[in-house]
């Protein structure tokens, strides 16, 4: 029989992590469904004590999902575990994830103190939550630089204590696969009473190597990963969910999971749209090129048999080359079923706005893609937005000066500017500014089509700094001047002042 690796799913807490990418309740909720019915084991909803917005994160995931454990994240902390339960009273089946580095640079630097004093507190931590909870997992932060035998020392001890899952976390990214996957054998051979518990992988990107990293671990005898969708994720990110599901299903390890991956692109569509943020082309699996084969030697052999270069049936991740293309003609109905179709439920009245939108692009573009549709139930932001974009006129070309009027409707007060510029965006954002007369400097600017074709929809990010905070907006038009207005509008609208 084949062995169970568990999926421990972070993408609502430490993917969320990500700079100007957080999500409202109501986001969470809509991916914390998505999860579950993706199969994931665990989903960690937050870190309850970090702020409100994620205290009430937890509450609200917990009432929405029914198999999946919900777990809350503390830190070695009395006041932060009993934040956490308070927060996962209403989960079906809950955890609390508590921990405390173990590095030196952590004991020496972070907290002033020596491998004793951090030991017992770790242990402590782990006795404390299970006064709450049956399932407590410990975390070592920085396992990955944690000398082994002490690590060892410390696995041991909070296994003894009562921890069910412990995560030996590569906190930096810096382990080789080749030293994560002896670290984690280390463990299985020289813990006693490391049967009573499941050791964990969570792997950081930074040196590109999250995934081989985490295989590694499993290979060695850790079954359960923490993963996030798209490998979202501070920094260079995390472990990618998908990589490793897709992995397991390839190769016949003798390892499986719950994950359902017909359901997979969907989800990876759902994250980045909602929380702005595109998936590199070529990502692995999910990548709008990951089953592109452009060159003519792939082609006339994928033509022959597919499996002359595909290793993955596009279906199998729930890429459907059949779904079917919306256009101006479709009614609110074939709306509302594609949305559900993707994985998306909307209100009414949010679906009336959504399908309003979706006629206008619908008027400008030939066919509506799915891709489309996942941006304009996304963005939804302007809608309560104190500044908003009434018209644009930009004139350009080659040889002359770029022109732009532009109107705005600031708290139902209308205003108007022109300018001139270098080139129709830098014409647009000074007559922006003309208005809004603050210190601010674009500091990140990208455009991204979202499908493919001259009439696409395009995608623009944008990171202003303002009082020195950075900002974070999103724009999204087929007219690429008005998404950057957008974008930097979304920006301002964010202004703490
Ligand atoms: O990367 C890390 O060490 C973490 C822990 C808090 C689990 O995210
Ligand atoms: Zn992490």
């Amino acid at each position: 029989m084949n062995d169970r690796l568990f999926i421990f799913d972070t993408t609502l807490r430490d993917g969320e992590q990500v700079p100007g990418c957080q999500l409202n309740t109501v986001e969470k909720i809509e991916v914390a469904k998505q999860l579950e019915l993706l199969g994931v084991d665990v989903i960690e909803a937050g870190f309850p004590i970090s702020s409100p917005g994620d205290f009430t994160s937890v509450i609200e995931i917990s009432k929405a999902v029914t198999w999946p454990t919900v777990c809350a994240l503390t830190r070695a902390i009395e006041k932060d575990i009993d934040c956490a339960n308070e927060a996962l009273r209403f989960a079906k089946r809950k955890r609390i994830h508590t921990g405390i580095g173990t590095s030196d640079y952590h004991i020496k630097y972070k907290f002033n103190s020596n491998r004793e004093d951090v030991l017992a507190q770790g242990v402590a931590a782990v006795k404390y939550a299970k006064k709450y909870v049956e399932d407590v997992e410990f975390y070592a932060e920085d396992a990955g630089r944690t000398e082994n035998e002490y690590l060892a020392r410390v696995v041991e001890a909070v296994i003894k204590a009562g921890a069910t899952v412990v995560n030996i976390p590569d906190t930096t990214g810096y382990c080789l696969p080749s030293e994560y996957g002896a670290k984690i054998k280390y463990l299985m051979d020289h813990v006693d009473g490391i049967d009573r518990a499941v050791i964990s992988t969570h792997c950081h990107n930074d040196l590109g190597m999250a995934t081989a990293n985490t295989l590694s671990g499993v290979l060695n005898g850790a079954r359960q990963v923490e993963v996030t969708i798209n490998g979202i994720g501070e920094r260079a990110g995390n472990t990618s969910e998908e990589e490793i599901a897709m992995i397991l299903k390839c190769h016949k390890l003798g390892i499986e999971t719950n994950i359902n991956t017909r359901r997979i692109y969907n989800v990876s569509r759902l994250v980045s749209s909602l929380m702005n943020m595109p998936v590199q082309p070529n990502k692995a699996i999910v990548g709008r090129n990951a089953f592109a084969h452009s060159s003519g030697i792939h082609q006339d052999g994928v033509l022959k048999n597919v499996e002359t270069y595909e290793i993955i049936n596009p279906k199998d991740v729930g890429i459907d080359d059949n779904s079917i293309i919306l256009t101006a003609r479709s009614g609110r109905a074939a709306l509302k079923h594609r949305l559900h179709v993707l994985g998306i439920e909307l209100e009414e009245k949010r679906l009336d706005e959504v399908y309003q939108n979706f006629l206008k692009v619908a008027d400008k573009k030939k066919d509506v893609t799915d891709d489309d549709i996942l941006v304009l139930a996304g963005a939804n932001r302007s809608d309560a937005h104190k500044i908003k974009l009434d018209y644009l006129q930009v004139t350009s070309g080659v040889g002359v000066q770029s022109v732009a009027s532009l109107g705005l409707n600031i708290a139902g007060e209308k205003f108007e500017a022109c300018a001139s510029g270098n080139g129709p965006i830098d014409a647009a954002v000074k007559a922006l500014k003309n208005i809004i007369k603050r210190e601010m400097t674009l500091k990140e600017f990208t455009i991204q089509a979202v499908s493919k074709g001259s009439d696409d929809l395009g995608k623009v990010h944008m990171q202003v700094e303002y009082k020195g905070v950075s900002y974070y907006g999103f724009g999204a038009n087929t007219d690429i001047i008005a998404a950057s207005v957008e974008a930097y509008i979304d920006c301002i609208n964010n202004f703490k002042d």
